[in-house]
């Protein structure tokens, strides 16, 4: 109510002013009056506007009071779109995550809080899974999060604390045997039920970090670890030495125990001075078992 007051005092000074200059054009300027506080479109302002907007659980229909329903304007003929030009105006996908000039990148980094290291949690390990894959494919969003329909989309922005993490198929691979290889039935189904604890912040349970035949199911991973989330032996093999040598017989898989993974896993490793390293990382963590250049789907 004391807005609109405000709002109509300023419309109404105005027009005065304006009238009056008609008449009198020597009249010192009128100092500039707003609305909004002074920092309201400057970023970085403790009064800038995405800071309110945050600090009210993202809610834009205040804004859209004044500003209409589309952003073009309104009672306030100021439209969002004279700065937030893209389709959607300000609830184009990048406007609160990713990155603000770049429609393209939705995920952050930036992270809602504006952090861009991948350190904090908002940030962690978006980047090495959706653009900067260095040693499997990459991954969609919609395996890690439903995908709202739309900026509205009641799934979207809830009242509880950050990000819903919902897996989809592909954390969810259950590995068997492929065709030709035998069968060992003590050692059951991998049927990964994977989980995130958000108090940690970590995955455990996925088919990616290793949950399947021969691989380290109990692996745990921190979405925020750097390489540690990533090293060779970790998801399979020993994460002491980093040696990636599946679970062979003799500590109870069946993996072969023949150590040069080139001979059978062609095209997909490279062995340096000792040191395995990815080689064609569209073969790895790629759904399917790469043997002989054969690529099995389970
Ligand atoms: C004068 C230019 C300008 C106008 C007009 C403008 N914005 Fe913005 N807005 C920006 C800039 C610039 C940023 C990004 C700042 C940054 O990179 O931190 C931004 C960021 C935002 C954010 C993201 C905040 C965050 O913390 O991530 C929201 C939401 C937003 N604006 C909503 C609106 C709405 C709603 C309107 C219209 C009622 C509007 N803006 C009008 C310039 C403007
Ligand atoms: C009570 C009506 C009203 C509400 C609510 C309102 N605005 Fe405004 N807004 C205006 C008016 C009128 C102007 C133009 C005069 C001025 O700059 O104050 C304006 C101007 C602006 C500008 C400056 C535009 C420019 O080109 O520099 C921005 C940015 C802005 N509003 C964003 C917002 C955001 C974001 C919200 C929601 C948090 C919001 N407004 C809510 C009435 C309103
Ligand atoms: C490998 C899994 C994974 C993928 C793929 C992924 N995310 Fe996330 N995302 C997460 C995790 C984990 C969090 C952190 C949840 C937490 O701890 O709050 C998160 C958080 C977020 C957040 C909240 C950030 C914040 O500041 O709190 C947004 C927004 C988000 N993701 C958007 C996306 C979008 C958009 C994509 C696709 C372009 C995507 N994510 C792909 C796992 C993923
Ligand atoms: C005004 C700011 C804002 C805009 C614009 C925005 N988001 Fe978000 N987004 C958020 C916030 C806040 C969260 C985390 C909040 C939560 O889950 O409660 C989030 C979370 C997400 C997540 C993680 C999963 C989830 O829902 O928690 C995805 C994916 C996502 N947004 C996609 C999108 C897409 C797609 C668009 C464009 C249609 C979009 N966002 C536009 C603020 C925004
Ligand atoms: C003699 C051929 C051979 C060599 C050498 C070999 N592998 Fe394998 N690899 C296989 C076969 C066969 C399977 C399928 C085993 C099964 O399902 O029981 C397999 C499966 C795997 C799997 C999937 C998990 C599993 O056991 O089913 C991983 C991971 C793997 N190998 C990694 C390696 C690495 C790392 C090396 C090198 C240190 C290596 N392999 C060397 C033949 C080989
Ligand atoms: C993030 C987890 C992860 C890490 C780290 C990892 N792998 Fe794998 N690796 C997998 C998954 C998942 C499979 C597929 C297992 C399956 O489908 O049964 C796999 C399979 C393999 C295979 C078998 C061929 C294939 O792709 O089907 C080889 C060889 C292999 N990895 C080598 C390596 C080497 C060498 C390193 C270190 C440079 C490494 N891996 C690090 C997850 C990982």
């Amino acid at each position: 109510m004391k807005r609109l007051f405000l709002f109509f005092t300023i419309v109404f000074s105005t027009l005065i002013i304006v009238s009056c200059s008609e008449i009198r054009e020597d009249l010192p300027q009128a100092p500039e009056i707003t609305l909004h506080k002074s920092g309201f479109s400057t970023p970085g302002s403790s009064d800038f506007h995405g800071k309110l907007i945050a600090n009210s659980n993202w809610d834009m229909k205040q804004c859209q009071q004044c500003h209409a329903s589309n952003y073009n304007g309104g009672t306030a003929q100021a439209s969002c779109y004279d700065c937030h030009k893209l389709p959607g105006g300000p609830e184009a996908c990048n406007t609160c995550h990713g990155d603000f000039v770049n429609p393209l990148k939705q995920a952050p980094p930036r992270a809602l809080n504006g952090a861009i290291s991948s350190s904090e949690r908002g940030v962690g390990a978006h980047s090495k899974h959706l653009s900067d894959n260095i040693m499997g494919v990459a991954v969609e969003c919609t395996e890690c999060h439903t995908m709202p329909n739309g900026f509205s989309d009641p799934i979207h922005i809830d009242n509880t604390l950050g990000a819903e993490v919902v897996f989809g198929d592909f954390a969810k691979l259950n590995t068997n045997i492929p065709s030709g290889f035998s069968y060992d039935a003590s050692l059951g189904d991998f049927n990964p039920n994977p989980s995130f604890n958000f108090e940690a912040g970590s995955c455990s349970n996925t088919y990616c970090h290793g949950y399947f035949k021969n691989g380290n199911t109990n692996n745990v991973v921190l979405f925020t670890a750097q390489s540690e989330g990533s090293a060779c032996g970790t998801c399979h093999g020993d994460p002491t030495t980093g040696n990636p040598m599946p679970k062979t017989p003799a500590e109870g898989g069946t993996h072969p125990p023949n150590a040069n993974c080139v001979t059978c896993h062609l095209d997909e490793v490279s062995i340096n001075g000792g040191v395995y390293s990815i080689t064609d990382k569209s073969k790895h963590i790629n759904g399917k078992l790469n043997i002989f250049g054969d690529e099995e789907t389970y």
